[in-house]
Order: structure tokens, then C-alpha cells, then sequence
């Protein structure tokens, strides 16, 4: 039996900038989700997540997609968390040349679905570590990144970014630019606390809309750009240890995302209640629309203003997590 984990993320810079090839700086955080894997002797694939918030489940299936799991949550849910696991599987199966082991798998996880925390992100690289090591085969974090990048490709059509599969693998915050990843060194501790309205906005959607508004707008390329320019200062104050300039662009940063109209109320308004609070500073975190938002303060004060916010579901520290995908 094998057990691994890995964490979660937010970012701290750059979300849609990143789509235009603009630098973007997500950060792991100190949620995780793991993954117990046991190889098992008849090629199929037993997976309890009973821990998703979803309602829990417990599946067995040999992975054809004719071979549909017969569980009593919305079918959608399951697929697509069925996808992410059997495609993790699939690249240990790969990496450990053994196509045809079979595996029971425990997945657990306390992060936030669909939140813009990376849980699947997470969920896919905890399991290709644990179920490769429970073949005998230890891969590199950056080879564990590349391949459940893959699984998120292809589970969501294209779409996935390198982002939370490499923040997920590597862990502490880590810049990305189109092909180019890479993680930041002797950066300072960063105390997150997270709120999160139980919601999501549409990434797809969200995307569009940014799209659409800097085909149309110059100043909404600019302000694109903007956001460039505010993750190169960021990164300069990250490396500088200068945690309350980095509070002060993340709050610039939600500002820019904001006009380029990706925020919604119950954002700013855990955002504003993160900012009377004396939080260094908050913004909105990922797609945006709903969701999360991720503020900086080494009090309380932050965290139990948003816990009295209407409109926010749950607020929670999760302090930037310096370890990536790791075994437990
Ligand atoms: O909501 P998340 O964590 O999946 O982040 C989306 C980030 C975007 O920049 C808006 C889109 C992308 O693919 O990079």
C-alpha cells in the first residue's frame, strides 16, 4: 500500500493575464488531497472517495468507458472524477510499464471542489505518485507534473492550463509563462486565508468575456498587460521578502481584474471584508465569477470578518505549502 499527497493552490498573481502570455505566480497551499494506492491482481480499478464533498462514493470498473460506474450521485460529478482517476492510472500504468495492473484507490482530499483550488489538479497528481511508487517507480515532481497535465488536457477538452499540475507537483509559489515554468526561491512565508462563496463562475465563459473585451478595448489590452507588468513587481517583492508590497499589488491586481469584469459581488465583497479586517491585502483568485478569494493576513482578523461576511460560505487559513506532491 502506498499513500501520497499533494496540494491544492491559489493564485497570488496573473490569472487570465496567463492566457496572453503574460507571467502568472500561483502558490500552493496548505490543503491537500491524498491518494492510497494498492495494486491489485485482476487488471480493474476500485476507487473510494468517500471525502470529496461530493457525496461520496465507492466504484469498481475496468475504466472502458462502456463500463459505467453504478453509484447513486449526479453522473456528471462521477465521470468527470472517474476521468481524472483513470487517467492518472493510465500514465502510471505508462510510466511503470504495466498496462495491465489493476489498482484500489482511496481518494481524500480537504480541498474545496470546483473552487479554483486545483482539486482535481491535486486529486490526479497524488495519484500517479502513489500509484507509480506502489509499482516500484519513483518519478521526478516535474515528470509527475507533465503527465497529469496531460490527464487535465485531455479530461477537460483542451482547456487546462500548466498552472495547478505544477504548482500541485513542485509546491511554494511558482511562475509560469507560457511554456516556461519554473519555481521562486527564498520567497517569505505567506499566510493565506481563503474564503469562498460555495459557488463558481464558468472558466470558459470568463475566459470569453476577456477575451471579447480586449479585442474591443485597447485599454482592456492595456490593462491585460497591466497585470504583466504588476506580476514582474510582484515577483521582485516576493524575492525581496517584502510580504506587505506583495498585499499591496494583490489588491491592485483584483482592481484590474475587476474592470476587465471577472469579480462578482460576493467576491468584492470578501475581498472589502478581508480589507476592513487590516488584511495586507485580497483579491479574487483563479476564474473568478464566484468561488475564492485569497487575502493575506498573519491574524485572526481577517478570518472571522469573512466568517460573519453574507455570502461567504466557509473561510479558512491555508498558509503557502513549501511541499509538493509528496509521500505521506
Ligand atoms: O479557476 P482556475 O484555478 O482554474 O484558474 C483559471 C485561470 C485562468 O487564467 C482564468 C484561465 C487559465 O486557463 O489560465
Amino acid at each position: 500500500m502506498t499513500v501520497a499527497s499533494a496540494p491544492g493552490k491559489v493564485y497570488l498573481f496573473g490569472e487570465h493575464a496567463v492566457v496572453y502570455g503574460e507571467p502568472a505566480v500561483p502558490c500552493a497551499i496548505e490543503r491537500r488531497a491524498r491518494v492510497t494506492a494498492e495494486e491489485r491482481g485482476d487488471g480493474r480499478l476500485r476507487v473510494d472517495a468517500d471525502d470529496l464533498s461530493l457525496d461520496g462514493f465507492t466504484v469498481t470498473y475496468s475504466g472502458g468507458p462502456e463500463d459505467r460506474p453504478d453509484v447513486d450521485v449526479p453522473t456528471g460529478l462521477v465521470e468527470a472524477a472517474m476521468g481524472y482517476v483513470s487517467g492518472a492510472i493510465e500514465q502510471a500504468r505508462e510510466a511503470a510499464a504495466a498496462p495491465e495492473t489493476g489498482f484500489d484507490l482511496t481518494i481524500e482530499s480537504d480541498i474545496p471542489l470546483g473552487a479554483g483550488l486545483g482539486s482535481s489538479a491535486a486529486v490526479v497528481v497524488a495519484a500517479i505518485d502513489a500509484a507509480t511508487r506502489e509499482l516500484g517507480v519513483d518519478l521526478a515532481p516535474e515528470e509527475i507534473a507533465d503527465r497529469a497535465f496531460r490527464v487535465e488536457y485531455e479530461v477537460q477538452d483542451g482547456q487546462a492550463a500548466r498552472a495547478d499540475t505544477f504548482c500541485s507537483a513542485m509546491g511554494g509559489a511558482v511562475r509560469v509563462q507560457d511554456e516556461d515554468k519554473r519555481r521562486l526561491e527564498g520567497i517569505p512565508n505567506l499566510p493565506f486565508v481563503v474564503g469562498y462563496d460555495g459557488g463558481a463562475g464558468d472558466t470558459g465563459e470568463l475566459v470569453s468575456g476577456v477575451r471579447t473585451l480586449r479585442e474591443e478595448y485597447g485599454f482592456a489590452a492595456d490593462t491585460v498587460s497591466a497585470i504583466g507588468d504588476l506580476v514582474r513587481e510582484g515577483e521582485a517583492a516576493l524575492e525581496a521578502g517584502d510580504v506587505a508590497e506583495v498585499g499591496r499589488l494583490m489588491d491592485f491586481n483584483h482592481g484590474l481584474l475587476s474592470a476587465l469584469g471577472v469579480s462578482s459581488r460576493s467576491l468584492d465583497a470578501m475581498v472589502w471584508a478581508a480589507r476592513d479586517a487590516d488584511a495586507l491585502g485580497a483579491k479574487l483568485t483563479g476564474a473568478g465569477g464566484g468561488g475564492c478569494i485569497v487575502a493575506l493576513d498573519e491574524t485572526e482578523g481577517a478570518r472571522t470578518a469573512l466568517r460573519y461576511t453574507p455570502g461567504c460560505e466557509e473561510a479558512f487559513r491555508a498558509e503557502l505549502d513549501r511541499e509538493g506532491v509528496r509521500a505521506e
